[in-house]
């Protein structure tokens, strides 16, 4: 994206202001209070969640792909005295050894990412069987009238905040293999309507089954590869 995803870059804190204030901050607060043990945070942008993760948590890895982005995030990462570890590399192509995270955390990143089913079969990858993504996402009504309404706003959308507001995120997720195991939506605070809701959840990748044509895989069949 070169001068774009630069300028998102650097307007990106200011940008989101204004919706932090009225509950963003909030609803991230309440996810990240999840995560604990190897986690893994894609998309991490300016490091929003880095001062939310608490004691539980063993490591923290945040990877990032934008170079505007992740020069923030070192900075971010340092001035906290945090011990996270920042990596360039998109979600579709993470490098790291299957079953490497516990948790793996995407706020405001499914949206985005060039190839969303690629990027959550790499989360279904990385993931131990019985781990959990926690998301905090905007994404298609389930409302048809507000969903066309997404669909004639996504240019301003893609314009405003470089992602895609009518993606169907949470079918997506299941189709990867994920169990959806909690869900909830709010107003996506202090944004125009056709944003969407904010959907906050965690989503499990089920342990292989013991015995059948499946064992003794590390993942399911749906959620490998990628
Ligand atoms: C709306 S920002 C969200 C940043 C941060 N997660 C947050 O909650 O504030 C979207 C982020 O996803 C990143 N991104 C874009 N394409 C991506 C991809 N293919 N894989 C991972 N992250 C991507 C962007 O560079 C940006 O930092």
């Amino acid at each position: 994206m070169g001068v774009r995803s630069t300028l998102f870059a650097v307007t990106y804190d200011r940008l989101m202001a204004k919706s932090e204030e009225q509950g963003l901050r909030e609803l991230r607060r309440r996810l990240i209070a999840e995560a604990g043990g190897r986690v893994l945070e894609i998309g991490g942008g300016t490091g929003a969640n880095l001062a939310l993760y608490g004691r539980g948590v063993e490591s923290l890895t945040v990877t990032e792909p934008e170079p505007a982005m992740v020069r923030r995030l070192e900075r971010h990462v340092q001035e906290r005295g945090s011990n996270a570890t920042v990596l360039r590399a998109p979600a579709e192509d993470l490098p790291f050894e299957d079953d490497s995270f516990d948790v793996v955390v995407s706020t405001l990143v499914l949206c985005g990412v060039s190839d969303q089913q690629r990027a959550l079969r790499q989360l279904g990858r990385v993931l131990r069987p019985g781990g959990r993504l926690l998301f905090l996402e905007h994404m298609r009504s389930e409302d048809p009238k507000q969903a066309r309404h997404q669909d004639r706003m996504n240019w301003l959308n893609r314009l405003m905040v470089c992602c895609e507001c009518n993606r169907p995120t949470l079918d997506s997720v299941r189709e990867a293999g994920f169990v959806v195991d909690h869900v909830e939506r709010e107003v996506f605070p202090g944004a125009p309507s056709f944003i969407g809701q904010a959907v906050v959840g965690s989503a499990t990748l089920p342990a292989p089954t013991p015995s059948g044509p499946g064992a003794g895989t590390a993942v399911p069949e749906t959620a490998a590869g990628g």
